[in-house]
């Protein structure tokens, strides 16, 4: 069957052959032997130059177009109106469509029945996994290993390429320091340096060196940019800031993106200091292609176009000239690119130069990923019976998300718990499968993940009992209850009264030896437009787990959530907290694995986690203003600070425990007196004091205490994930040049400047050892 498929593609490349209605000029071939002394590039050029010729406005128009697939049934793709699309070349792409017969029935019509036969490219939401579901991107950020971040995106591409899928719509890499906003759960967190590396992780991991295998996928960076920082938190609010800032602290992820070879760019849906980015020349030509040598396609975020007449920008045909001219290539399901630039090209409101621009973008896109060679390439129903949610993916995804978890308290180290006697498992996500994925799990069968209860069942065997009470709805309104069941994720709504809930939940916790309490958030509670003004655990569970506490029981609350939460109460008085995200396929399994100490928890929060929401925004590598309040202190008139509450958070960036203790030393410097691009070594020694072995997050930040603009107060520049068996001690160095100590200045002028840094070092962004280093030109 390929080989009939690909003797089909192939021999039009060659000869030109066409369908009987529409004779078009000879499509040329990948010129594998025409040229075959050119460079890849030269070739990519040459058979590029050849099919543009061929093309007319509409066609290359169609290439630009990236519309909803809409309901493609198995069997049915023919039939369907997208098909009538492609075989008039309407279309250059097509996203979200779930499985391989499908993306083959509808390739075959773009290959077959379109004039050109130009092959569609096949986008999807992989974002943290494609059927083996990893944790969400919040998390995955949390195990603070750049390796099992490229390990899960790589998994992902080889599951998403077996099953037709050659394009995700991922990293997700906006800054966020706002924990309102739901779509923090995507990506990293509030860092730059850290978000930039995990940003290349990911690239890396979904792309590898080239795409030569067919099992790597086309990496999309998003949402560009600063989507991040919308106002109040508010999903697709305004975002205005300094171009200091910008360049400092939020553009720093996309552009590691770029320069580990993204091959494409997604636009924001927000607008940036006033001109939306899907509109924005600025940001799309002047900064990404010009200054960062950019040179794959951007594609606008869903029916971005549209919105921007709701911006204010005029109506569609004037939006869509607008965001053409601005840079973008390929237009996300409204269609104003294809119905509106024939009259703007008329007009003089839009060029050919760039219609033939962008038009060249994609199918380059689509040359690099070989779909001229073999359409059918990522089409491989052996390979999608075989590459799909293995045990050996599935295996990975337990691993990965077990070091995700954060352990925020241990008190009288409750944790681990042996295996033995009687747990009460209680909380409306104690037995739920559906929601252990989290948000964006697009190609996953959610009902096939592994709960708690599944989880540590599997785990105790017939050593020990595990009964399970709900206790209380994930919220106590019906409505509010509906708002977060909009996907189908079901949330469980229990009708009975919330008294009658909670007694019977005490009740099971009096008879046992140990309460593990499983709430938070569900999963539908965070992501995109899951903003919410109160992140704190919802009233009906709270009053559960007071209820749980007051029974004497140690209580462990397994807390899940797509954000930081305000848990200031819950810090002081439930025993063990372990923060466990959304943590995917595996999810039950690796809970269960920490929870019993098969694994030692080294998860790190990669956000800041506020006492209260007034706070927001709260994070750790903030401005020190003319009247800061000295450390760990309380209120101060006229100083920088609350009447009600400190300004220190519950937990800050870069904390988490374990199940043993680390000891740092004192800081020690090559040298206390650099000089130019002499590099300098910071070491500490690090003792694992405890009696099990783990992994600690070694973190280091440096201080510029004197600038010509003013600087952070500490700033994340170096980070290692060392093993320590107990009792073991290490050094652990860093190697720090001026590189390190460069930032943007007031002309936008990337340089460091000479001075006196702190340089410190810690498990967490607070607890640090400091030494003084002085660096001259
Ligand atoms: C989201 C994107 C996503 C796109 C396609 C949008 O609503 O903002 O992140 O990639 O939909 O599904």
């Amino acid at each position: 069957m390929r080989k009939t498929l690909l003797c089909g593609i192939a021999a039009t490349l060659l000869t030109g052959a066409v369908s009987a209605q529409q004779a078009a000029p000879a499509t040329p071939r990948p010129a594998t032997r025409a040229a075959a002394g050119a460079s890849a590039p030269a070739r990519m050029t040459t058979f590029i130059d050849a099919l543009m010729k061929k093309m007319t406005l509409a066609e290359k128009l169609g290439q630009l177009n990236l519309p909803g697939a809409g309901d493609i049934t198995t069997g049915q793709a023919s039939n369907s109106d997208i098909a009538g699309k492609i075989r008039k070349g309407e279309v250059g792409g097509l996203f979200n469509i779930k499985s391989v017969d499908k993306i083959r029935a509808v390739q075959q019509i773009a290959v077959e029945q379109s004039r050109l036969k130009i092959p569609l490219i096949f986008g999807m939401d992989v974002i943290h996994g494609y059927e083996t579901e990893f944790p969400i991107p919040l998390a995955l950020s949390c195990t603070w290993d750049t390796g099992l971040v490229e390990k899960s995106a790589r998994i992902a591409a080889v599951e998403a390429s077996a099953d037709g899928i050659d394009w995700t719509f991922s990293p997700m890499v906006d800054i966020a320091r706002d924990p309102r906003w739901g779509r923090i759960a995507e990506g990293n967190g509030e860092d730059p340096y850290l978000g930039s590396a995990m940003a290349r992780a990911m690239v890396k991991g979904y792309q590898g060196d080239n795409f030569n295998s067919g099992r790597t996928i086309m990496a999309c960076v998003k949402h560009f940019a600063l989507y991040g920082a919308a106002e109040a938190g508010r999903d697709y609010n305004t975002t205005d800031m300094s171009p200091v800032r910008m360049y400092n602290e939020y553009l720093p992820p996309y552009k590691a993106a770029v320069d580990a070879g993204v091959g494409s760019v997604m636009s924001s849906f927000n607008d940036v200091n006033d001109v939306p980015a899907t509109a924005n020349k600025w940001l799309m030509t002047d900064l990404l292609r010009h200054q960062w040598g950019f040179r794959g396609f951007v594609v606008t975020d869903y029916t971005a176009i549209n919105e921007l007449i709701a911006h204010g920008l005029g109506d569609l045909q004037v939006c869509s000239a607008r965001a053409l001219m601005a840079g973008i290539d390929m237009d996300m399901v409204g269609e104003g690119f294809l119905t509106t630039l024939p009259a703007s090209l008329k007009e003089g409101k839009a060029t050919l130069a760039q219609i033939d621009l962008a038009c060249r973008r994609i199918l380059e896109a689509k040359y690099k990923l070989g779909l001229f060679e073999d359409p059918y390439r990522y089409c491989q129903p052996e390979r999608a019976k075989t590459d799909i949610f293995t045990s050996e993916h599935l295996q990975a995804a337990r691993d990965i998300a077990a070091q995700s978890f954060v352990l925020l308290r241990n008190q009288g180290d409750v944790l681990p718990l042996k295996k033995g006697g009687s747990i009460a498992l209680i909380g409306p996500l104690g037995d739920t499968r559906e929601n252990m994925v989290g948000t964006w799990a697009v190609a996953t069968d959610g009902s096939k993940a592994v709960s708690v209860a599944d989880g540590l069942r599997a785990a105790l065997g017939n050593q020990g009992t595990v009964t399970y009470a709900r206790g209380a709805n994930i919220v106590g309104d019906s409505l509010y209850n509906n708002r977060i069941s909009v996907f189908g994720k079901n949330t469980n709504w229990d009708s009975r009264p919330a008294d009658d809930m909670i007694a019977e939940a005490v009740a099971l916790a009096a008879q046992s030896d140990v309460v593990v309490a499983a709430l938070g958030e569900s999963a539908e509670m965070s992501g995109e437009c899951s903003s919410r003004s109160d992140i704190s655990l919802p009233e009906s569970q709270e009053r559960l787990l007071k209820a749980l506490i007051k029974t004497g029981k140690p209580v462990v609350l397994v807390l899940f959530t797509g954000r930081p939460l305000t848990i200031p109460w819950e810090s002081q008085n439930v025993p063990a907290i372990l923060n466990v995200w959304f943590g995917g396929t595996e999810a039950g399994n690796a809970i269960a694995d920490v929870l019993f100490g098969d694994v030692n928890p080294s998860g790190k929060l990669t956000t800041t986690w506020p006492q209260n929401v007034g706070q927001v925004p709260l994070y750790y590598n903030h401005m020190n203003t003319g009247r800061p309040l000295p450390e760990n202190g309380w209120f101060q008139k006229f100083r920088s600070n609350y009447l009600d509450v400190s300004n220190d958070p519950v937990y800050p960036f870069g904390y988490g425990l374990s199940y043993t203790h680390y000891q740092y030393s004192a800081v020690t410097l090559s040298t206390a007196r650099a000089k130019g691009n002499q590099p300098v070594t910071a070491s500490v020694t690090i003792t694992n004091t405890g009696a099990k072995a783990g992994k600690e997050v070694v973190q280091l930040y440096l201080r510029q205490l004197v600038g010509s603009i003013t600087r952070p107060v500490k700033e994340l520049k170096g980070f290692q994930k060392v093993d320590l068996a107990p009792g073991e001690t290490k050094t652990v160095s860093f190697r720090l040049t001026p590189a390190d100590l460069k930032f943007y200045n007031a002309d936008l002028r990337y340089d460091w400047e000479p001075g006196d840094f702190d340089v410190m070092i810690g498990g967490n962004s607070r607890d640090v050892q400091t030494a003084r280093l002085s660096w001259a030109k």
